[in-house]
């Protein structure tokens, strides 16, 4: 049986909450804020969360093959957010390793259209849980870009200017969720790697890595069966990159 679908005003942050009901919550258990007071991004960034425009929702997924399997969840689920926005009828989004899913700049100002966090508890080769936290910008005020900090964009611009019905895009994401975590659980990434390279932002742009491994220039060459990103050298070899903690950008 399916979690229960819990829609709060106000929370510090959806995910925190599931965190917090730890065991005591269900399989599936989905949480929705109108706004957040400590909405949670990567890397210890905060997610800015005004209530009335926008949708911050978590999902707790337990999964029994333990979180060395779990490599490439973050992926699949820009793929399955990118699943909802085309069940809308939404067009153009694409997604940027590992997490981000943007608008590319051409036919709009373009930037972050949405943010994925994905937080692992429990055991590398056992029992363990994935609280899935999803940002999805539908409508962003002028004073909300500039606070941004990074280029975002919004559904509204996708759409020609109106933005989904917040209700429809809510449940969009929800079933597109509740199907793609099945898929994901049964099949693992590898099933979504034909989806997510259709959609990948990075597949043939010059690259510039930084972090834990110093720093990296090449090409973007698609992603491995387990989500790594695939980068080809100046040399011609093809080094994969599994760190979370690397900052890509187009060179
Ligand atoms: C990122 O840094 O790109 C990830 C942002 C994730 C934001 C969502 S909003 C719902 C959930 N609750 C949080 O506190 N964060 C995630």
């Amino acid at each position: 049986s399916l979690g229960a679908l819990e829609v709060h005003w106000e929370l510090d942050s959806t995910s925190s909450e599931l965190q917090r009901r730890g065991h005591a919550a269900k399989d599936f258990s989905i949480v929705l804020a109108e706004t957040q007071q400590a909405g949670r991004g990567r890397r210890g960034r905060s997610w800015l969360s005004p209530p009335g425009l926008n949708l911050y929702l978590s999902c707790l997924k337990r999964f029994e093959s333990g979180f060395a399997a779990l490599t490439g969840l973050s992926l699949a689920v820009g793929v399955i957010v990118l699943r909802a926005l085309e069940h809308l009828g939404i067009a153009g989004a694409g997604l940027k390793w590992p997490n981000d899913v943007l608008v590319a700049g051409e036919r709009h100002a373009g930037g972050k259209l949405g943010g994925i966090l994905v937080e692992l508890s429990g055991e590398y080769q056992g029992p363990c849980a994935a609280v899935i936290g999803i940002g999805l910008n539908l409508r962003l005020t002028p004073a909300l870009r500039e606070q941004a900090g990074q280029p975002a964009c919004d559904l509204a611009t996708l759409a020609g200017g109106t933005p989904p019905d917040r209700n429809h895009a809510a449940a969009a994401l929800i079933a597109a969720l509740v199907e793609g975590l099945r898929q994901f659980e049964r099949d693992g990434f590898a099933t979504f790697s034909a989806d997510y390279a259709r959609r990948d932002l990075l597949r043939g742009q010059p690259l510039q890595l930084s972090g834990a491994l110093g720093a990296i220039d090449g090409v973007g060459a698609g992603v491995d069966g387990r989500g790594a990103l695939q980068v080809r050298m100046a040399d011609g070899s093809v080094r994969r990159i599994d760190s979370a903690d690397v900052t890509v950008r187009r060179a």
